[in-house]
C-alpha cells in the first residue's frame, strides 16, 4: 500500500532568547508562577529583518538535506502559519522561491497551532491518491510580531520558529498509519486576532488604536478545551488503529502548556517518559511546536525504525487533530 513517509525533519529558531526573567521586567510577573502554571521557562525571539519565511526555509533546507533529496523534486509544499510574511501572497510561495522548488505547488494552511497536523493530513492524501510524490510540511510562525508585550495573560506563553518534514511515497508499512483533524468553529472569539483583515482593516483607525492586531485568548476556556480535545484526538487515533497506548513509542504533543500535556498523557494512559516536551526552552510555537519537537526527538534518536509516535495538536479555530506514525 502507498503511504506518506517521513524521510526528512528540519527545525530552525531564532538565537535570541527571551527568558521569564526578562519578562519580569516588562510585565507584573515571576518565574514561579511562570513555570507553574505553564512548564515555559524561556522562549526564541525573531530580530529585525527575520521572517516567518526566514525560519521555514531554513528549516526546509535541513530537512531537505537530511531527506537526500533537491528542492527541485518536491511537488508540493504546505506551510501552517497564523503570522504569514503578508497577508498575501502565501509564505509558502515566498519559501518556495528561496528554496528554488520551481516544480511544487505551494499554499499556506490556516488552522493555527492544528496547522502541521492538518499539513500532514493533506500531504497524506496527495501521496496516496498518486498525486504528489515528495512533499514538504511545515509550521512556521513569529509570534512575537502579534503579541502584545505588556499583557501578562499571553505574552509570557508565545515564541518564534519553525519546523519542516520531507514526505515521500513508498509502498512499504512504514509512515503515516492515519490522521484526523477537526475543527469547531463554535468558540473561535476565545482565541484570535482581531485585525487586520475585512472585519478590522489596517486601513481603519481603529483597528490601530484599539490595538487589534494583537493576539487575543481567554486562557482558561482554552485550556479545559485543549485539553478535552487533545485527548480525544489521541483516542481516535488509538481506536482507529486498534493499538493500545502501550505501544507507542512516544507522544508529541503541541507545546502550549505542561498541565495539558500530562493531561493528554493521562487520558491515554501513557508514562511521562513516553511524552516529548521541549516547551521549556521554546514555550508556544502554534503551528511549530510539533514538527520542531519531531526534530529534536528525531536528533536525539528517540525515534527508532518501527516505533509508533502519535502527534496530537489543539489550536484557535478550535481545530484540533492527531497522526499514527510508524517511524
Ligand atoms: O496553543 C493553543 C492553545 N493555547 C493554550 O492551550 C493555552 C491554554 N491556557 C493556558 O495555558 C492557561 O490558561 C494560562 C497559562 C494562559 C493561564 O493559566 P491559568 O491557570 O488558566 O490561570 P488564570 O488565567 O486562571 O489566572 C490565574 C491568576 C489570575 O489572577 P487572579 O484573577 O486569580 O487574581 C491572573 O490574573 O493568575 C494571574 N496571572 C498571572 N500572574 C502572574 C495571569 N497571567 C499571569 C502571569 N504572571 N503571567
Amino acid at each position: 500500500m502507498l503511504r506518506a513517509r517521513i524521510t526528512g525533519t528540519g527545525s530552525a529558531v531564532p538565537e535570541h532568547v527571551l527568558t521569564n526573567y526578562d519578562l519580569e521586567k516588562l510585565v507584573d510577573t515571576n518565574d514561579e508562577w511562570i513555570t507553574t502554571r505553564t512548564g515555559i521557562k524561556e522562549r526564541r525571539i525573531a530580530a529585525a529583518g527575520e521572517y516567518t519565511s526566514t525560519f521555514a526555509t531554513l528549516a526546509a533546507r535541513r530537512a531537505l538535506a537530511m531527506a537526500g533529496i533537491s528542492p527541485e523534486e518536491l511537488d508540493l509544499i504546505i506551510l501552517g502559519t497564523v503570522t504569514p510574511d503578508f497577508p498575501f501572497p502565501a509564505t509558502a510561495c515566498i519559501v518556495q522561491h528561496e528554496l528554488g522548488a520551481k516544480h511544487a505547488v505551494a499554499f499556506d494552511l490556516s488552522a493555527a497551532c492544528s496547522g502541521f497536523i492538518y499539513g500532514l493530513n493533506m500531504a497524506e492524501a496527495q501521496i496516496r491518491s498518486g498525486m504528489a510524490k515528495k512533499v514538504l510540511v511545515l509550521g512556521a510562525e513569529v509570534l512575537s510580531r502579534v503579541v502584545d508585550f505588556s499583557d501578562r495573560n499571553t505574552c509570557i506563553l508565545f515564541g518564534d520558529g519553525s519546523g519542516a518534514v520531507v514526505l515521500e511515497a513508498d509502498n512499504g508499512d512504514r509512515g503515516i498509519l492515519s490522521t484526523h483533524i477537526f475543527s469547531n468553529g463554535s468558540h473561535w472569539g476565545l482565541l484570535y486576532q482581531p485585525g487586520p483583515g475585512s472585519r478590522n482593516p489596517a486601513s481603519v483607525a481603529a483597528t490601530i488604536d484599539d490595538k487589534l492586531y494583537y493576539l487575543r485568548m481567554e486562557g482558561n476556556d482554552v485550556f479545559k478545551h485543549a485539553v478535552r480535545a487533545m485527548g480525544d484526538a489521541a483516542v481516535a487515533a488509538l481506536e482507529a488503529n486498534q493499538i493500545h497506548a502501550d505501544q507507542l513509542a512516544l507522544l508529541i504533543p503541541h507545546q502550549a502548556n505542561r498541565r495539558i500535556i500530562e493531561a493528554t498523557g493521562k487520558r491515554i494512559g501513557l508514562p511521562e517518559e513516553k511524552v516529548f516536551v521541549n516547551l521549556h526552552k521554546y514555550g508556544n510555537t502554534s503551528s511549530a511546536s510539533i514538527p520542531i519537537a519531531l526534530d529534536e526527538a528525531n536528533h536525539e534518536g528517540r525515534l527508532k525504525s518501527g516505533d509508533l509516535v502519535l502527534l496530537d495538536a489543539f489550536g484557535g479555530g478550535f481545530t484540533y487533530g492527531s497522526a499514527l506514525i510508524k517511524w
